[in-house]
């Protein structure tokens, strides 16, 4: 009896109002998953780029311009008013993309696209069913093991921001590394993915030859037919290799974009490229934007990021030797630990964007 009422004494007491705030913001949430695909099926049915192209629009139009079944187009279009994506009016019966819209979701060229984004969060969420399982086991899923559209929409999310960045930005920033790179110096891109980062470059600096690895043949295969379209030749060349045991060096500029938290070990990965580096190289880390502190990153950004952190990245670095799982949100402190443990001395973080940090290391 008495540890009865002392439990009734002590009970919050629920406040039907914030219950039914919080209702209404978790229906907006799950609004925003079913949003994830349906942005999807809009960016591979054409149906962005349609709307930005024709302009104020009816479901049949939409229909019949992409192709595909007006029941779908109507209802999809009703989704996309009601969650402010299209804007729909109600006059004509018509549904149009604001100028800005059609930039961030039919422009792939702009740094504002949203369309990778979009894509590889509905990819790492459809593999969220093995997530849940070795959340029990502690075991890990790698990145090679996820559906095609993770990695490419991995690279359609990044390529348009280093695009805007990479050779204006982040190059620059980095003390002497453009001068090296326009008279000619051996640079080794690690972990590229698709090689969008690795083509950029090669692109701007026709005097130096480039190297891009990664851990998974899969996306070096693409990376090759990439480098292909892309006319750069024989100073671009990729090798399937871990971060800890690629070739050749020395290397005046070593990259790294958005995988050095993926890797089961970082520092070893660190240590290989303080053997590979030249003297006086230099060693740039891009890491998705993140403070030190958890509560730095409760914000939109961080909020998407950890996402991935649980079932993306943190996963991808369980599955290898080591599996120190640094986490999507390592901070600029996380990382200098790391790279100050593989004998590196000067840490600096040399750029930001509202994505990414941009850290230069040196011997
Ligand atoms: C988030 S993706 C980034 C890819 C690319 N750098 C980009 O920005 O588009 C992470 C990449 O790191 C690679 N990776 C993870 N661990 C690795 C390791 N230990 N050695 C080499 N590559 C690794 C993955 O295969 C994947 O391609």
């Amino acid at each position: 009896m008495t540890a009865l009422n002392e439990t009734a004494a002590t009970a919050p007491q629920v406040d039907p109002n914030k219950l039914m705030n919080f209702v209404f913001r978790a229906v907006e949430e799950a609004g925003a998953a079913l949003k994830c695909a349906l942005v999807v099926m809009g960016d591979r049915l054409g149906y962005y780029r349609s709307l930005a192209d024709n302009g104020p629009s009816t479901p049949a139009e939409l229909a019949e311009r992409t192709g595909t079944d007006e029941h779908y187009a109507r209802e999809w279009l009703n989704a996309q008013a009601a969650g402010m994506f299209v804007a729909y009016d109600a006059a004509t019966g018509r549904y149009h993309l604001p100028p800005e819209q059609a930039v961030a979701l039919a422009d792939e060229t702009s740094p504002a696209f949203v369309g990778g984004l979009f894509q590889i969060a509905h990819g790492t969420a459809s593999d969220a069913h093995r997530i849940v399982e070795v959340a029990r086991t502690g075991d890990g899923v790698s990145w090679g093991d996820h559906n095609a559209d993770v990695h490419t929409g991995c690279e359609r999310f990044f390529r348009p921001s280093y695009a805007a960045h990479l050779i204006t930005d982040w190059l620059p920033a980095l003390d002497g590394v453009v001068d090296k790179l326009t008279s000619g110096a051996a640079v080794a891109d690690v972990g590229c993915g698709h090689g969008a980062s690795t083509i950029l470059m090669a692109q701007a600096f026709p005097a130096s030859t480039f190297l891009g690895t990664d851990g998974h043949a899969g996306s070096i295969a693409t990376a090759r037919e990439r480098a292909a379209e892309s006319g750069t030749g024989p100073r671009i060349s990729f090798d399937t290799a871990a971060a800890d045991g690629f070739g050749g060096g020395p290397y005046d500029l070593v990259t790294m974009f958005d995988c050095l938290h993926d890797m089961g070990d970082p520092i070893g990965a660190a240590r290989h490229v303080r053997e590979v580096i030249a003297d006086d190289g230099t060693w740039m880390i891009v890491e998705p934007a993140a403070g030190d502190q958890v509560e730095d990153n409760f914000n939109p950004v961080g909020r998407a990021y950890y996402g991935f952190s649980t079932l993306l990245c943190t996963p991808a670095s369980l599955a290898q030797p080591v599996g120190l799982a640094l986490g999507t949100q390592a901070g600029p402190a996380r990382i200098r630990d790391v790279v100050t443990a593989a004998g590196f001395s000067r840490f600096r973080l040399a750029a930001q964007t509202p994505f990414n940090n941009v850290f230069e290391v040196r011997p």
